[in-house]
């Protein structure tokens, strides 16, 4: 596959850009290989600047569930750009948008539009901690929540850590000192915490990933979610449910519908946009009014409720409501996983695939992922390899081993089938 166009294009870059990227996975360190340069999308495909095409499975990390360039969203964005793409003041989009959310997700009363899931998942941790006057946090390892200091921790080894380090450089200790890592789906250390410690008073939020995508696709166990919603209302903490990548995308009413959990506070972020940069943080009224201009809780954005981008979301959020639309596109999800489901099983591979609507990973090594203790045994060079097979085939999912892929209502079954042939060569060959 010739790509010298894209390779040259991607050295300028280097000069000019740290890494020769804007999010560091798009740089596929680690593969062995130049980054995909993109010059168009459209449907389930995308071509880079060289004219090569691929089957996209990545989906810009998920916001593109009516696929690329759709033509009822670039119709949307494109009305509202000839009428002024930004004021900086109120307009009547954004009431649309917010009055669709808050009638789809019966916990949220109240939704505040911000341009990333960072700032959405940095400000429920705001309110949490201003409306409660308290200090700590809980996170699950493994879980990503956008690039701030709070949430920006690792642990080390073991079931629990209580004294994390950061996973960036230059993030002060004293800033996430207050940030508590448990496993995600370790039932006891949680429970014994939250039963046995008196720092556990001390805890304003408790924030997770309810399906987690940043190791790749890992349900919860049954029972975690209601576990941690018994737990924070007992100590009377809030659950912050971080929907950036589920909201909309394991159905129309997120993880939260299904799995019969009430949470405080929602972050979304990705489908809500279509494509274009929106989130929000969403919850009760009596948390949420303590964000300015109404409480002491400040957030504010130039851009914030962007009137292209709520466009957009909007357009999204009424063709994703259709009658049938999530069946359909369960069943073409299925349609690409069962058939690597079967070939896992006849060749009996060191491999799984996980998959929960229309999110899913192939892991290579593990039989099982329930937490970030069980991606030890990855084979990272057995994906490399992979993602490589899959890409000179034309084919393009999430760079990285640890990423969750998605389907689009715009994937043609003739292209799933082609993938799922791909798949299940390279699996049943033991490449
Ligand atoms: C679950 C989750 N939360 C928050 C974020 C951060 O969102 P953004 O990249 O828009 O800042 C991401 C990004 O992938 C995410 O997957």
């Amino acid at each position: 596959m010739l790509r010298t166009k894209s390779e040259a294009i991607y050295k300028k870059s280097c000069l000019v850009i740290p890494g020769g990227v804007n999010s560091p996975v798009r740089s596929f360190k680690g593969l062995g290989m130049p980054p995909l340069i993109v010059e168009s999308g459209a449907g389930d495909q995308i071509q880079d600047a060289d004219g090569n095409r691929y089957i996209d499975y990545c989906l810009s990390w998920g916001p593109l569930i009516l696929g690329h360039a759709d033509p009822g969203v670039v119709k949307a964005a494109c009305e509202q750009m000839a009428k002024g793409s930004s004021f900086g003041i109120a307009t009547e989009v954004e009431e649309k948008l917010a009055t669709k959310i808050v009638g789809l997700y019966p916990s949220i009363e109240k939704i505040r539009f911000v341009s990333s899931g960072t700032e959405a998942t940095m400000t429920a941790l705001r309110i949490a901690r201003g409306a409660l006057e308290r200090p700590k946090i809980v996170k699950f390892i493994g879980n990503y929540h956008g690039h701030h200091d709070a949430l920006l921790v690792q642990a080390g080894s073991g079931v629990a850590s209580l004294n994390p380090l950061a996973t960036s450089k230059g993030v002060n200790l004293g800033t996430i000192s207050d940030t508590l890592l448990f496993h995600f789906n370790d039932f006891a250390a949680v429970r014994s915490f939250f039963r046995t410690n008196k720092m556990a008073e001390q805890v304003a939020a408790v924030i997770i990933e309810p399906i987690a995508g940043n190791m790749g696709v890992v349900p919860p166990e049954p029972g975690f979610l209601q576990m941690l919603r018994e737990e924070t209302a007992r100590v009377g903490a809030l659950l912050i449910f971080d929907e950036v990548i589920t909201g909309f995308r394991v159905g129309l009413k997120g993880a939260q519908a299904l799995y019969g959990i009430d949470p405080d506070i929602t972050c979304f972020g990705k489908v809500i946009g279509g494509g274009f940069p929106v989130a929000g943080i969403g919850g009760k009224a009596k948390y949420m009014d303590h964000l300015a201009p109404l409480g002491q809780v400040y957030q504010a954005g130039t851009l914030s409720g962007n009137p292209v981008a709520m466009r957009a979301g909007l357009e999204t959020l009424q063709r994703i409501e259709q009658p049938g639309f999530y069946e359909m596109l369960f069943a073409k999800t299925e349609r690409l996983v069962g058939p690597i489901r079967k070939s896992i099983e006849k060749k009996n591979a060191d491999a799984c695939i996980q998959c929960v609507g229309s999110m899913f990973t192939l892991f290579f090594g593990p039989k099982k992922v329930a937490s970030k203790l069980d991606l030890k045994g990855l084979d990272e060079e057995r994906f490399a390899r992979f993602f490589k097979y899959l890409f000179e085939r034309g084919v393009y999912i999430p760079p990285a081993s640890q990423e969750a892929w998605f389907l689009s209502s715009a994937h043609t079954e003739e292209h799933i089938d082609y993938t799922a042939a791909c798949i299940c060569k390279f699996i049943e060959e033991g490449l």
